[in-house]
């Protein structure tokens, strides 16, 4: 049994959004978790992820490994016994801490390819919330938006707590992704703005609130197809995150290069200080700005469209 799950980039409110601020977020297709489980002639149960480089039955991994969690949350939600003997092979293309949601698209990938192979395949609205039980084991305070949005594999427009809602595109636009190759320590970085935010917190209300109208005005121009107006927006929501601290020399030096090479603007994406930012370009200029973004310093660029 097969199951995949996408990356994603966030587009605009991220660390705002922990605040109960609303996000946009959209899956990146072309970065995929592959996760085939299958019956094994040995016992227990094996699991070979040659990405984290990971090979380990599960009865040897600490109670707390991530993945580990995911499987055995997975059964317990499925309440199959006694189990069969499985071998769990986990293929992706999704950089690892890259802000790409790559944990989560594990995460959803074992679990639909796990919960079908058991015959109790879940529906999505099950998956995301075991999924999101994970992410708070190992993330501190999420806000779910990774989750979801690998989950539904949909465009989504998220506020915490609050059914999902996703969005149309008016007019599909070209994005720019460019990696720091810096791991991007999101746990960290949303642990410090808590932090600062419990000392400043009218300074950092005010910045949330700057970013949730940057987010609402964004989704309108998205759905309206005007989606050059998102350029300004980028470079605005990049200084407020600034602000939060969460940016950093080698993302404010790609965001700068992209838009001397032509981008329409830029910002960092995801939890920051490493990690990727997001560039909105012209189709045709999507080349150039990679090139640009590379010799920069990019460890890896990605063009994707959003439609
Ligand atoms: C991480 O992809 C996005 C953050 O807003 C954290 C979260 O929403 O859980 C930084």
């Amino acid at each position: 049994m097969k199951a995949s799950a996408p990356g994603k980039v966030i587009l605009f409110g991220e660390h705002a959004v922990v605040y109960n601020r609303p996000a946009l977020a959209v899956p990146v297709n072309q970065v995929q978790v592959e996760v085939e489980v299958s019956e094994s002639s040995q016992p227990g149960i094996r699991i070979q992820a040659p990405i984290i480089g990971l090979t380990s039955d599960l009865a040897s991994l600490p109670s707390d490994h991530p993945i580990g969690s995911v499987i055995l949350k997975t059964i317990q939600h499925v309440g199959v016994s006694p189990l069969p003997n499985l071998s769990i092979q986990i293929q992706s293309t999704i950089p690892v801490a890259a802000g790409l949601g790559s944990g989560a698209a594990v995460s959803v990938a074992l679990v639909r390819a796990l919960s079908s192979f058991l015959d109790h395949p879940l529906p999505n609205e099950d998956i995301n919330n075991l999924v999101f039980e994970i992410e708070k084991l190992h993330h501190g305070t999420p806000s779910g938006i990774d989750n979801t949005v690998i989950t539904y594999n949909m465009p989504v427009y998220y506020i915490k707590g609050q059914p999902i809602e996703t969005f149309k595109c008016g007019k599909p636009f070209t994005l720019v992704v460019g990696d720091t190759g810096i791991p991007a320590p999101t746990k960290e970085s949303v642990g410090d703005v808590r932090r600062l935010w419990l000392r400043e917190t009218i300074r950092f209300e005010e910045i949330f609130n700057e970013i949730a109208q940057i987010s609402l005005i964004a989704r309108r121009s998205i759905e309206s197809g005007k989606p050059d107006l998102l350029g300004e927006m980028m470079n605005h929501n990049h200084e407020l995150l600034q602000q939060l601290t969460v940016s950093s020399p080698e993302l404010d030096n790609l965001v700068d290069a992209s838009k001397q090479a032509g981008a329409l603007g830029a910002k960092l994406s995801g939890g920051g200080r490493g990690g990727n930012m997001i560039a909105l370009v012209k189709q045709a200029s999507a080349e150039s700005v990679a090139e640009a973004l590379i010799s920069a310093g990019a460890k890896r660029t990605i063009i994707t469209e959003v439609k």
